[in-house]
C-alpha cells in the first residue's frame, strides 16, 4: 500500500489544520501508538498522514471518534459490516454464545448451521471449510487447487488483492511487474503468472497454451473491489477456458460474497467457479473466512475421501476456525442476509449515493469520476488532470496505472481529511462500503461533505482540470 505523504506539519493546508484541530484526542493516542505499533496502526489501510482517527464506538451507519466527532462510516469494517455496526440481533447472538462458552475445541451445532447457510446461498458451495481470515482461506484455496491439479502456477491479475500471504504478495498493491516483495523469496513470486485484466484474449491464450497452471484467481469485481473494473465478458471467458483446460477457477469473493447479492458475485454473473473464498460478511462482522466449492476439491482435506482414493490428505488445523462466537454472529447475519435481502437494500442506497455524488462533481465543475459496483462507491480524483466529464465517467478509459497505481497519494489523504472534518469517513481509495443501514440522511450528509471538501480543495489548488 502506497503511503499517503503529506507534510505532517502541513501548516499551509487549511484542510489538514482543521483535521488536526478537531482530532486532538486521536493525535494524542497516535503519539502513544507509534511508540509500540509500527506506524501507530494495525492494518496498512488505516494509515493516514499525519495520523488516523481513533474510534470509540459505532452504531448502524455511524461511528464516533475519541474526540466525540460523529462520522457517516463508509469504512464498514473493511467491508465486513453489511448489516451496519452493532446490529441488535448480532449482539444478542454473540452475548448468548458468550454465556455458553467461547471455544470448545470441539465440533458444535452452530458451525454446521453456518456451513449449511453458505451452501444454501453460494452457488458453487458444495462443501465449506472455515478459516480465521480471508488470507487463510486464500492460502488454503491455492493449496487445494495445486493438490487437485498437480500443477504449481497460479494465474493472477495485477492489483487484485487476495490477502497478505507469500503466494499472493507480488502484484497486489505494488510490484506489478511480478518482482518479489521484501521477505518473500523470488522463487515464490515466480509461481504466479501476473497479467493485466484488460486483454481477455491474451489471458485466454495464456491458459490455452500453458500446461502448468493450477488455478486462475481473481476478484470478480475487478482489482480491489472494483477500483479497476473487469471488461465485459471477462469472467465467462475465464470460466470457459478453465473448464476446457481442467484449471481451477478460483473466485475471490471475500468482498463480494453476500454483498454483490446474497449469492455473491457468482450469482449476479451467472458464472459458477470451482472454488471461492469468503470472509468479512461470511462471519457476520467477526473474524472468519471460508473456502467453498466443489466437493471433489474440498475432499482433499477429507479423511475418508482421501483414504478411499488413496491420496495423501492436506492437513488443515487452525485454532480459531469456526469459533463459536464468529459462528453465532455468522448464522445470525447470513439468515438476515437471506431473509431480508440486505445486499439488495445496500445496493439500492449505494446507487442513489453514486448518483448524488456525481451531481456534486457536475455542479462544482470538478473533472473527477464517481463509480463503483453493488454497494460500493469510489471517487477518482484524476491526479494527472485527464479530460473527464463527471456526468459520463468511464473508469476503464483511464486504465490500470491511473485507476490503481496513481490514485493514492497526498491528494487522497486530503480528500479523506476534508470529508472527515465534515462528518464522513471513507477508505483511502477514496471510497467505501454502504451498509443496509445507510439511508437518505447519510446520503445527504455525504453530499454536503463532498461539496465542502471539493471547495476546500479548489481553494488549495488541488483540483486539476484538463
Ligand atoms: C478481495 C480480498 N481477498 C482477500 C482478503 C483478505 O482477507 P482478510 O483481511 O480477512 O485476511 C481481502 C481483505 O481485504 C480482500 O479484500
Amino acid at each position: 500500500m502506497t503511503a499517503q505523504k503529506i507534510d505532517p506539519t502541513a501548516t499551509n493546508s487549511a484542510i489538514v489544520a482543521d483535521y488536526r484541530a478537531r482530532t486532538g484526542g486521536s493525535g494524542a493516542l497516535f503519539e502513544r501508538a507509534r511508540k509500540v505499533l509500527p506506524s501507530g496502526i494495525t492494518h496498512d489501510a488505516r494509515y493516514l498522514d499525519p495520523y488516523s482517527i481513533h474510534v470509540a464506538k459505532a452504531k448502524g451507519p455511524r461511528k464516533w471518534d475519541v474526540d466525540g466527532n460523529e462520522y457517516v462510516d463508509y469504512f464498514g469494517g473493511h467491508g465486513a459490516m453489511l448489516l451496519g455496526h452493532s446490529h441488535p440481533a448480532i449482539i444478542e447472538a454473540v452475548k448468548r454464545q458468550m454465556d455458553l462458552g467461547t471455544h470448545y475445541g470441539s465440533s458444535h451445532e452452530l458451525e454446521v448451521r453456518w456451513a449449511e447457510l453458505v451452501c444454501e446461498l453460494i452457488p458453487s458451495a458444495e462443501k465449506v471449510r472455515f478459516t480465521a481470515s480471508g488470507t487463510e482461506a486464500s492460502h488454503m484455496a491455492i493449496r487445494l487447487a495445486r493438490a487437485h491439479t498437480g500443477k504449481d502456477k497460479i494465474l493472477r491479475f495485477v492489483g487484485h488483492f487476495h490477502g497478505w500471504h507469500d503466494n499472493v504478495a507480488a502484484g497486489a498493491t505494488s510490484h506489478y511487474d511480478g518482482t518479489t516483495t521484501p521477505g518473500v523469496p523470488q522463487g515464490v513470486a515466480d509461481l504466479s503468472i501476473l497479467m493485466q485484466s484488460d486483454n481477455v484474449a491474451a489471458v485466454v491464450k495464456m491458459i490455452e497454451e500453458r500446461g502448468d497452471i493450477a488455478a486462475v484467481m481473481f476478484e470478480p469485481s475487478g482489482a480491489s473491489w472494483g477500483q479497476v473494473p473487469l471488461p465485459a465478458g471477462f469472467v465467462q471467458a475465464i470460466r470457459d477456458v478453465t473448464k476446457k483446460k481442467g484449471v481451477v477457477m478460483l473466485m475471490d469473493e471475500v468482498i463480494t460474497g453476500f454483498r454483490w447479492s446474497m449469492g455473491g458475485a457468482q450469482k449476479v454473473l451467472g458464472v459458477t467457479p470451482d472454488l471461492c473464498i469468503l470472509a468479512k460478511i461470511v462471519a457476520g462482522g467477526l473474524p472468519g473466512g471460508a473456502v467453498a466449492g466443489k466437493r471433489e476439491i474440498l475432499d482433499r482435506i477429507d479423511h475418508a475421501a482421501t483414504a478411499a482414493k488413496k491420496q495423501e490428505k492436506i492437513a488443515h488445523p487452525g485454532t480459531f476456525n469456526a469459533n463459536p462466537l464468529s459462528a453465532a454472529a455468522a448464522v445470525t447475519a447470513l439468515t438476515l442476509v437471506r431473509d431480508e435481502d440486505l445486499a439488495e437494500k445496500a445496493n439500492k442506497t449505494a446507487a442513489e449515493l453514486r448518483k448524488a455524488l456525481t451531481e456534486v462533481l457536475v455542479k462544482e465543475s470538478v473533472p473527477w469520476g464517481i463509480y463503483g459496483q453493488s454497494s460500493t462507491f469510489l471517487i477518482y480524483p484524476n491526479p494527472t488532470g485527464e479530460k473527464i466529464d463527471p456526468a459520463n465517467f468511464e473508469p476503464l478509459k483511464s486504465g490500470f496505472d491511473k485507476l490503481k497505481g496513481g490514485r493514492s497519494g497526498p491528494l487522497a489523504g486530503k480528500i479523506r481529511m476534508g470529508l472527515m472534518t465534515h462528518g464522513v469517513d471513507v477508505m483511502g481509495s477514496p471510497g467505501g462500503f454502504v451498509s443496509a443501514t445507510h439511508g437518505g440522511a447519510e446520503i445527504e450528509k455525504t453530499v454536503y461533505a463532498l461539496r465542502e471538501t471539493v471547495r476546500a480543495l479548489k481553494a488549495e489548488r488541488e483540483v486539476k482540470a484538463a
